[in-house]
């Protein structure tokens, strides 16, 4: 009965109620509660960060006494209290619209499988040192911006990255996951070259971009590269993706003067078929461009006296 409500109901009706102060309050708690036991449990981002870092040949104490950014965060912040277990010294976590619902963090800690986290980041730190940090998570009853703080979890948040970045000190590592995509067009280039500005010197970033429509993710992934650029506002590039196919974030990565980049992995979409029309606004270079649904991105500072590292300004 929602699920038919909601398509019955015209884009424009959809776009006021989503406007509206009480389903976002309503929508958010509900979603956060959902996450905390399900993508953002703390064993299941301990797990995916395990994966980057190792994507991205990390060694360990790769963010002992570090400064990180997540852009981004969300709606529980459980990536940023990775970076805590692994022992990052402060990290911001930043978001455009202030979606974060901490009564719901202790759920996404508790309901989590201890082991599972402490295998997937013992790579990267001593295992009883993330250990102990872990019981002092497990030890909040219930979270607020104070407690976050006691972990070196500063939550900025409205903030818009691509307008400047709020922080003093340089950053040593910038994450992002499921956010770059949402990003109008107009705002990426802005917002990297803030991020670029401040990576610290030996710093890294890690950005997992998601390609699809996330308007229907599973059955209708390719759908929104029919629209004309008057049809798809900024509204929609945020709601449902900025559209930017592989090749364009290749080019948009290669411009960024001070930082080499590597796609780490990609994956694509072969189950689904794509539109008939492709937008002449869409640019890509062929099909597999245009099924490519995620990639994972590392960049880092180009070395000043040496001309390529393995050959990643692409
Ligand atoms: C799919 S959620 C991912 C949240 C979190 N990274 C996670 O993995 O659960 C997308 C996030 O991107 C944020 N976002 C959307 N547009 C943004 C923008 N222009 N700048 C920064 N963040 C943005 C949203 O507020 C939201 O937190």
């Amino acid at each position: 009965m929602k699920k038919l409500v909601k398509n019955i109901l015209p884009e424009t009706i959809k776009s006021i109620i989503r406007a509206s102060k009480t389903y976002q309050y309503i929508y958010n708690k509900n979603h956060a509660n959902k996450l905390a036991s399900s993508g953002k449990k703390l064993d299941i981002c301990a797990n995916e960060i395990g994966f980057y870092m190792l994507y991205t040949g990390q060694e360990k104490y790769v963010l002992r006494n570090k400064v990180c950014l997540e852009v981004g965060s969300g709606w529980l912040l459980t990536h940023t209290l990775v970076f805590y277990l692994l022992g990052a010294r402060r990290i911001y976590a930043t978001d455009i619209e202030p979606l974060l619902q901490c009564q719901y963090i202790s759920k996404a800690v508790s309901q989590s499988v201890n082991w599972s986290i402490l295998d997937s980041l013992s790579n990267f730190e001593d295992r009883h040192l993330i250990k102990s940090r872990l019981d002092n998570l497990l030890s909040v009853k219930r979270f607020s911006i104070q407690t976050l703080r006691n972990f070196g979890i500063e939550y900025i948040s409205p903030v818009d990255l691509s307008q400047k970045l709020p922080i003093e000190e340089n950053l040593d590592f910038i994450f992002s996951k499921s956010v770059l995509e949402h990003v109008p067009v107009a705002d990426i280039i802005p917002m990297l070259e803030n991020l670029e500005r401040e990576l610290s010197e030996e710093g890294f970033m890690f950005h997992l971009i998601h390609l699809t429509d996330h308007r229907d993710l599973e059955n209708n992934p390719f759908n929104f590269l029919v629209y004309s650029p008057e049809d798809y506002s900024r509204e929609l590039q945020t709601r449902w993706g900025n559209r930017i196919r592989r090749s364009q974030w290749q080019e948009i990565f290669s411009n960024l003067k001070t930082l080499d980049f590597k796609f780490v992995f990609e994956w694509s979409r072969q189950d689904k078929a794509l539109p008939t029309e492709i937008n002449p606004c869409i640019q890509y270079t062929d099909e597999e461009d245009l099924r490519t649904s995620h990639i994972g991105v590392y960049l880092k500072r180009t070395p000043q006296t040496v001309t390529s590292v393995g050959g990643n300004k692409q």
